[in-house]
């Protein structure tokens, strides 16, 4: 294709303000899906059953439109993918900015924003179902207009329920987004912006060629690891993949499948280029994603641990910002110490191994890296509390801090800047939107973020507030590490690190919440917080004689074996700590976050 007849573009959108529906009806009005074949969120192939084939997530589709071709890529909305989306942005020269009007301007609607400013694309601000007796398209555009700055007239105004506007829309992105430009003579290089593993045909590689053309039966070489592929097939998707014998020339975008096995061997953000004629320079930006969130993970059952290795290495073939390695903890046994993204991304991972994988877990609280510079100037990285170096020795402690955005209406103002005090944040500034939509901005550790901040918030501001935020370096921080013991032994799983001022509410509210869960024992069994060698706080679980066949009054012989067994079957599933027997459940309710 002609690249002056090639558009590329995205839809950013806070979430829920409808971009999938919106991608549906673009879909059907380009004539890709018919009537008959539709189905709502024709994208969203997350479910079960469409993980399988080869067309798990359409990242990209191929609309012909007006005699021209137009590319809709389509981005990750949640703040822990934001690498991915930034490169999606890349392969892009548009963005369409949908914003519900109903809602108006939200959190992600602005984090998505000011990416895809960076990314230097055109921006279509539009507002979305405009069908909705809520809407207020007059003031949500005035908004959206002073945002960005446009006039209000030139934001438009669309259903994607409907289809209303939709026309227009398309239309106006085939006149307005830049054609892509490349060099057709250059080296080959090709931009990924997503890499998928299928099960039958290994990874399939999503990407945007810059400069030059990549054909089929090509030998390929990946810039960051100079890994040499053979291509197998390559071609668009429109709306299944449809393999091309022409390959893929300057601004078109495809997939590609070289029978690479593992994700890792084709990263997001890598350069492709070929080996015949390789590219001197690789595109701009490659970067390894770090993971934020760490977590323990290990099966209720020890037994599962060898399935549990299995499930995490094949969620790696899809995954590469997945990261784990063995750990052993002397309370729950073999797992894992599980590096994430952030939030959403462990709950993503920790719900796919327990519902794909059919393995129980138990996971511990998460954590962020922190790292511990010592007085003789040695320095540590610690991504598991049980780790934190005891002892007088430690001169600093750094820990990850975010820049955070919050948008909510203005009458929340103070609840919000109570909740953000009180977890250390420092304000940034603050902006209205229009007279009664605020935006807060915020420098808070990341480590008070991943504590139910969210939760919080929502209940805080009846589910009004929307949050976005993004890493901002370290900070310098009064952090102690406060641990758990039962009978004088620390139990590893409950060791936390948090700030001087909140030590004492944590060891008092573990402590309390411990003596309800460990049931008695023979003997008394103190619950003890301690920094170091000092104690914060002390519970007692006081003793009892537990004589299980003081219940069946004498006879009765065959009725006593099976209360032994019983016994029996119950003890294997306590851990022991020390002397004391903890029951299974006591960890998961104790680790639990709520
Ligand atoms: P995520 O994929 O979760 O980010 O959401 P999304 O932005 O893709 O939104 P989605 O298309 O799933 O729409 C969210 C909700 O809004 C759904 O219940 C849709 O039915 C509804 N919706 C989307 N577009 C319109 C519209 O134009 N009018 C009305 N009335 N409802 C809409």
């Amino acid at each position: 294709t002609d690249p002056a007849l090639i558009r590329n573009f995205c839809i950013i959108a806070h979430i829920d303000h409808g971009k999938s529906t919106l991608a549906d009806r673009m879909l059907q009005i380009t004539g890709v899906v018919d009537d008959r074949s539709m189905r709502a969120q024709y994208l969203d192939r997350m479910d079960i059953e469409r993980e399988r084939g080869i067309t798990i997530k359409s990242q990209a589709v191929r609309l012909p439109w007006d005699g021209h071709v137009l590319n809709m890529i389509d981005t990750p909305g949640h703040v822990d993918f934001t690498y991915e989306v930034s490169r999606s942005l890349q392969a892009c020269e548009g963005a369409v900015l949908l914003v519900d009007a109903a809602q108006g301007i939200e959190a992600q609607t602005l984090a998505n924003l000011y990416l895809a400013m960076n990314a230097d694309l055109h921006i279509i601000p539009v507002l979305n179902k405009i069908d909705l007796p809520a809407a207020q398209p007059e003031k949500f555009a005035d908004e959206l207009a002073g945002l960005i700055g446009c006039d209000p007239s030139d934001v438009l105004r669309v259903s994607g329920k409907t289809g209303v506007g939709v026309r227009e829309l398309l239309d106006h992105v085939v006149q307005t987004v830049p054609a892509p430009v490349g060099n057709a003579d250059a080296p080959a290089r090709a931009l990924i912006f997503d890499s998928v593993y299928d099960t039958y045909r290994g990874v399939v590689t999503y990407l945007r060629v810059i400069d030059g053309h990549l054909g089929k039966r090509e030998r390929i070489l990946m810039m960051s690891t100079k890994a040499a592929h053979e291509t197998l097939e390559i071609g668009v998707i429109s709306p299944e993949p449809k393999p091309s014998d022409l390959g893929l020339g300057v601004g078109e975008v495809g997939y590609l499948i070289s029978g690479v096995k593992d994700v890792r061997q084709s990263r997001v953000g890598d350069t492709v280029t070929t080996v015949v004629k390789p590219a001197e320079e690789m595109l701009a930006g490659y970067d390894h994603p770090r993971p934020m969130v760490f977590s323990g993970l290990y099966p209720i059952d020890g037994d599962e641990y060898p399935e549990l290795r299995e499930a995490l290495d094949k969620l790696q073939l899809n995954d590469a910002s997945l990261i784990y390695e063995p750990e052993t903890s002397a309370a729950l046994g073999f797992g894992f110490r599980v590096g994430f993204l952030g939030l959403l991304h462990m709950e993503i991972i920790r719900e796919r191994l327990e519902r794909e994988f059919g393995l129980s877990l138990i996971s511990t609280a998460p954590n962020v890296v922190y790292r511990v510079v010592m007085e003789d100037g040695s320095e540590l990285t610690v991504t598991n509390p049980s780790e934190f170096p005891t002892g007088g020795k430690i001169a600093q402690v750094f820990e990850p801090v975010t820049k955070s955005t919050i948008l909510a209406p203005a009458e929340f103002i103070g609840a919000i800047m109570e909740i953000c005090q009180g977890r250390r944040g420092q304000l940034l500034g603050m902006d209205y939107l229009s007279e009664d939509r605020v935006e807060i901005r915020y420098t808070l550790p990341l480590g008070e973020i991943i504590f139910d901040f969210f939760d919080q918030l929502k209940s805080r501001t009846r589910g009004y507030a929307s949050l976005d935020y993004e890493p901002a370096g370290e900070e310098e921080s009064d952090l102690v590490k406060v641990d758990i013991l039962l009978q004088g032994e620390a139990v590893d799983a409950f060791s936390a690190i948090v700030h001087k001022d909140k030590a004492y509410t944590y060891g008092v509210d573990m402590a309390k919440k411990l003596r309800e869960l460990i049931p008695r024992q023979q003997f008394e069994v103190p619950i003890q917080a301690a920094i170091g060698a000092r104690v914060i706080a002390r519970e007692n679980i006081r003793a009892i004689r537990k004589d299980v066949l003081a219940k069946c009054y004498g006879g009765d012989i065959s009725r006593k074996r099976k209360l032994l067994e019983k016994q029996k079957e119950g003890k294997k599933r306590m851990k022991m700590v020390g002397r004391v027997e903890v029951p299974q459940e006591a960890f998961v309710a104790a680790l639990s976050t709520d």
